[in-house]
């Protein structure tokens, strides 16, 4: 059984943003087809910057406990900012995770990248690297 840092029980146990925005800026929907685990994404923006973010995740503790802490790593950033979360990042924040659980932590930021991409192809608005991103992320989602 693979051991969890005391940060990734504490987002499985007592997930923040759990739910979802009806009036959504932004959705973002990954699924890992190995696991066949699926995240989404819903994002609020104001002024730049992501004003609320919530997420419903069917998936492992770990895809969890990711999605929860993305969401707080992201709440009240410049969509600048969030675009740079990396699932490194997330792994780091959340203390480490176990090898064999580490491509749970890739769905988190991928998701709420997609609502951010969501957002920006509503609104008109572009972001450098944005597409680029989106299609390495795309890649590693069916890798
Ligand atoms: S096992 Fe599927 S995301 Fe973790």
């Amino acid at each position: 059984m693979p051991i969890y840092s005391d940060t990734v029980m504490d987002h499985f146990m007592h997930p923040r943003n759990v739910g979802e925005i009806e009036d959504a800026d932004g959705v973002g929907e990954v699924g890992n087809p190995v696991c066949g685990d699926m995240m989404t994404f819903y994002i609020k923006v104001k002024d730049g910057k992501l004003a609320d973010v919530k997420f419903k995740t069917f998936g492992c503790g770990a895809a969890i406990a990711v999605s929860s802490m993305v969401s707080e790593m992201a709440l009240g950033k410049p969509l600048e900012e969030v675009l740079k979360i990396t699932p490194q990042s997330v792994a780091e924040e959340l203390k480490g995770l176990p090898k064999n659980k580490f491509h749970c932590s890739n769905l988190g930021a991928q998701a709420l990248h997609k609502a951010i991409g969501d957002y920006a192809h509503k609104n008109n608005i572009k972001f450098a690297g944005l597409e680029e991103l989106l299609k390495e992320e795309g890649q590693e989602e069916e890798a």
